[in-house]
């Protein structure tokens, strides 16, 4: 059996660092350095200060304080990183392309297919290069040619090994994983890398939860996976506007679909849409995967799940204009979140940039407050849409460090991030600071509307009688 002594993985991201981090925590036999491209990342990773690391998640700094610097490295050296590595991660980002052939479809390979050079250029001796970003099926034959085509002898086997954190949970996720997956060739040579991987996972995760399989698999596991879960968030946000059509309940139809063991309770809540780096992109690929094997039919099966999700964003800016009296010119409407989802400070995708562009269309000023993402973030996701300047942007939105500064003197209020701390607002003091009519609408339904319009707000949640 091949005892792995030194981890290199490339990518100090929101999976490269919890995942290392994790790794480093149950294996302290094991050196583990995390490389980056991004200077600014590694400083961040070594700075003293725990509650300042790149990456908020519950637990994270926890597990940062015990292993850093004890077998746990952030370093800006890649190739020295890769060198003294007996197994190398690839753990960069993979987003649509934006360009060219595939352009907002396909998975741009080009930071993976660096990497596979880079490792192919500095090595010195055999790796096993493990793939743990998301990538199309068959992406590691590319890997293997890139790597045995080097002018090196060295042997390398190729790993698939796709990570199913959820960030907010990501600790959580890593230390107890529903599974771990890794596909390899199949091979003398394929199998010993496979337990060598499968060797250190045994630390901390029950044997029968490591599933081994062939790449294509694992490769092709990772995509349907997230398409799955995002299909479930599309189809309950599909029946939730039907239940605003009809006077049913989203959340007592998703109570009682849910209780059918067949379906299961879990991403069933109904939101103002799904963000995050994957489900969109991952499923825009898939989709992209399938029409170039001309399954069409295929393709527009997964499609759709995009195009509700879309459409269910939109609804929710539309109806925000449609109840203050079809115009927000002028108007200022408070956004409690901008995170795609709790306990993260990532925003990619998250449903909060599209309905503020769609309101700032308008001519709507949007006051916006998040616990955890900092105001040029926020700035630079609405650049990023190209839809306005950049000055018309800081004109625009205003961010603040309160939920009350950004509720106090607005027409509406709009959730989008379901923080905890929005359920506990004193909402009475709110209405008291607010423009009358105060309409509140929840995009994520953590709040009690019954008590809210007690407090005289006009409340609209996801999927409940339409106002
Ligand atoms: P990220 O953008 O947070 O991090 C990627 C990092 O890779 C960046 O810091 C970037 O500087 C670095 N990088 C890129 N090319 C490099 C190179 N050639 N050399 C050195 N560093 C390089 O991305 P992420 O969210 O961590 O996602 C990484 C991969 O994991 C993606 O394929 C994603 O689909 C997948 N994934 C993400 C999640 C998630 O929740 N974010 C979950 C599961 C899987
Ligand atoms: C997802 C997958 O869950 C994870 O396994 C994969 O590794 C990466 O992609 P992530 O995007 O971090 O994880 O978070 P997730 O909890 O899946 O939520 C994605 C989006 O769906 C969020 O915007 C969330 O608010 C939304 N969502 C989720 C709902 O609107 N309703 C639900 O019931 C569940």
């Amino acid at each position: 059996m091949v005892k792995i002594k030194n981890i290199c993985c490339i990518g100090a991201g929101y999976v490269g660092g919890p995942t290392m981090a994790v790794l480093a925590l149950k294996c302290p036999d094991i050196r583990v350095v995390v490389v980056d491209a991004n200077a600014a990342r590694i400083d961040a990773w070594n700075q003293d200060d725990l509650t300042q690391l790149p990456v908020y998640e519950p637990g994270l700094a926890e597990v940062v304080a015990e292993a850093r610097g004890r077998n746990l490295f952030f370093s800006k050296d890649v190739d020295q990183g890769i060198r003294e590595a007996d197994m190398v991660f690839i753990s960069v980002n993979t987003p649509t392309k934006t360009y060219g052939e595939g352009k907002g479809m396909a998975a741009d390979l080009k930071w993976v297919e660096l990497c596979a050079r880079q490792i192919a250029a500095v090595a010195t001796t055999s790796k096993i290069v493990v793939e743990k970003s998301t990538l199309p099926v068959r992406t590691a034959q590319a890997i293997k040619d890139i790597l045995h085509n080097s002018q090196s002898k060295i042997s390398f086997q190729v790993l698939s090994n796709p990570e199913f954190l959820a960030e907010g949970t990501a600790i959580q996720d890593l230390l107890r994983p529903d599974r771990v997956l890794i596909g390899g060739d199949q091979s003398p040579e394929g199998k010993v890398a496979i337990q060598a991987l499968a060797s250190i996972y045994a630390a901390w995760v029950p044997e029968e939860k490591i599933l081994t399989t062939n790449l294509w698999s694992s490769e092709l596991s990772k995509l349907t996976a997230n398409a799955f879960l995002a299909q479930r968030v599309s189809s309950i946000n599909s029946i939730s506007e039907l239940c605003e059509a009809t006077g049913a309940d989203v959340d007592d139809v998703a109570k009682a679909i849910g209780m059918d063991s067949r379906i299961g309770s879990k991403f069933l809540k109904a939101s103002v849409g799904f963000g995050g780096s994957c489900f969109k992109k991952d499923i825009l690929n898939l989709v992209y995967i399938c029409r170039s094997y001309q399954l069409h039919e295929v393709a527009d099966y997964w499609e759709q799940v995009i195009r509700i999700n879309d459409h269910q964003t939109e609804r929710f800016a539309k109806q925000i204009i449609k109840s203050l009296y079809n115009t927000v010119n002028g108007k200022k409407i408070a956004f409690l979140g901008w995170a795609f989802k709790k306990d993260t400070n990532d925003t990619r995708e998250s449903a909060a940039i599209y309905v503020a562009d769609y309101l700032l269309d308008e001519c709507a000023h949007v006051v916006v407050y998040d616990p955890k993402v900092p105001k040029e973030k926020i700035y630079a996701d609405l650049d990023f849409l190209g839809t306005r300047s950049s000055e018309e942007n800081r004109k625009l939105v205003e961010v603040v460090d309160s939920a009350y500064a950004a509720c106090a003197d607005a027409a509406a209020v709009a959730i989008l991030t379901e923080w905890d701390e929005f359920v506990v607002l004193d909402w009475n003091q709110i209405y008291s600071t607010m423009k009358q009519p105060a309409t509140l609408f929840d995009g994520r339904n953590i709040l009690n509307g019954e008590q809210l319009e007690k407090i005289g707000f006009r409340f609209q949640g996801i999927g409940k009688a339409a106002l």
